[in-house]
């Protein structure tokens, strides 16, 4: 099989690891990938929005299968124009079209949709520009603190939880001046939800969804949870707390009915459904979709995935993900994001990066986020910069690996956060 990965941070290094290391990839492109990538695959200098250049390659290569990394390209409709091209009508695309994606790309689409197939999720309400006075009443019915999200794609940023309901006030009303573009002319506000957060993961082929191993995200800068939130600082697979019969109610409440609920209103969903989950007092809550695999949530969930990814490709275009079986690997894998100093606000690049291990410890491994080459040494080039992934046959074994092997590696102003898994 001819592959094509979109993009070029951590995620898609763990995506083109395990692609790799299938028997039935012929070759791998990773457009535009980074040096990670590039030990994995061939990187290509293209634009994953430029769709007309990205189908243009399609056709050229001969490839077969096109698998989306970020939510960019989806929620824009990358798949609608491949799909729409006679030449590569052969092509599978893993990743929905525009519809689909909306799950991510509005937020009041999501609530919209989960109220209509009664899934789970936070009391809300929905406003547009026009109804600032309507929506800072509609605060009211809720206690602090106030959850108030922008509706369109915003980096991450478009959450805000207000504490007093002035803040909350000025919050909307920024919103609907544009601090957030036009991400933030329609608005959500939400009850607020108390609870500890997990990550799921379905691959869905429009019919049946198959569970990948889950995850827990450490969102915030700083340790125990303070400070602004980033991308992500590190994750863990397997969730101490995510028992089988936490994930029974999550695969009935949750993913079945919202694979369900696609397909009523004719949206062939293929690809990977990214659901961020709360748990209130033992019953989950959706907080948000995403048409995608997490970062830095992959970086831990592809190693633990047994089976082969090509062929739950190959399921997913035929539509039987129902007769496969997720196989993970039983050890805890867990990741420590090395980031730039400064980040998630401004933050230098192009520091010399030094320590990576030329032959890496057997249980160890090192994806490459936000990373380039300058001639032959190797900078950082983004807020995120590297993954330090290690196994263990507990969570304990696996921080310490993971650890260890950030503490070979530096630049200068380097941060990362000393706690990740701790709280499990
Ligand atoms: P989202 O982009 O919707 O995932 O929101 C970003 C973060 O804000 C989530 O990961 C949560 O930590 C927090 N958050 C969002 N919605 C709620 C809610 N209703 N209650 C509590 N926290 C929330
Ligand atoms: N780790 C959260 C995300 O990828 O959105």
């Amino acid at each position: 099989m001819k592959v094509l990965l979109l993009g070029g941070g951590g995620r898609e290094h763990a995506l083109a690891w395990k692609i790799s290391s299938s028997p039935s990839c012929e070759q791998l492109y990773i457009a535009p990938g980074n040096p990670g990538t590039a030990q994995c695959g061939q990187n290509l200098d293209i634009n994953p929005l430029d769709f007309q250049s990205v189908a243009a390659f399609c056709r050229e290569a001969q490839i077969d299968l096109l698998l989306v990394g970020p939510e960019e390209p989806l929620v824009k409709g990358v798949t609608d124009v491949l799909r729409k091209d006679p030449a590569i009508q052969h092509l599978i695309i893993c990743g929905p079209d525009a519809a689909g994606a909306r799950l991510e790309g509005s937020k009041a689409f999501a609530k919209a949709f989960m109220s209509e197939f009664q899934i789970p999720t936070a009391r809300y309400g929905e406003f547009d520009r026009d109804q600032a006075e309507e929506a800072i009443r509609f605060l009211d019915t809720f206690t602090p603190p106030y959850v108030i999200k922008a509706d369109g794609l915003a980096a991450g940023k478009g959450v805000l939880i207000c504490d007093r309901k002035e803040e909350a006030a000025e919050a909307i009303t920024g919103m609907f001046s544009g601090e957030f573009g036009e991400a933030g002319h329609t608005i959500v506000l939400e009850e607020f939800l108390d609870g500890i957060e997990f990550s799921v993961f379905a691959l869905t082929d429009g019919k049946n969804a198959c569970i990948l191993p889950v995850a827990k995200d450490y969102k915030r800068i700083g340790e125990g949870d303070t400070g602004p939130n980033t991308g992500g600082m590190g994750a863990v697979s397997p969730v101490p707390f995510v028992d089988e019969a936490l994930m029974e109610k999550v695969r009935t409440r949750i993913v079945t009915p919202t694979v369900r609920g696609l397909s009523s209103r004719g949206i062939v969903y293929q690809g990977f459904l990214f659901i961020g989950l709360i748990l209130v007092k033992g019953e989950p809550y959706v907080i948000e979709y995403n048409c995608r695999m997490g970062d830095p949530e992959t970086e831990v969930v592809m190693p633990r995935l047994s089976t082969d990814f090509l062929e739950l490709m190959t399921a997913m275009h035929e539509q039987r993900l129902d007769q496969v079986k997720i196989e993970m690997d039983p050890r805890t894998a867990l990741t420590v994001m090395l980031v730039s100093g400064g980040y998630p606000g401004s933050y230098r690049k192009g520091m010399p990066i030094a320590g990576i291990p030329e032959e890496l410890a057997p249980d160890t491994l090192v994806f490459h986020a936000g990373t380039r080459h300058d001639a032959d040494q190797l900078v950082t080039n983004g807020g995120r910069v590297l993954a330090c992934t290690a196994y263990g046959h507990d969570l304990e074994q696996a921080r310490k690996g993971a650890y260890e092997l950030a503490r070979k590696i530096s630049f200068e102003e380097m941060n990362y956060r000393r706690d990740i898994g701790m709280d499990l």
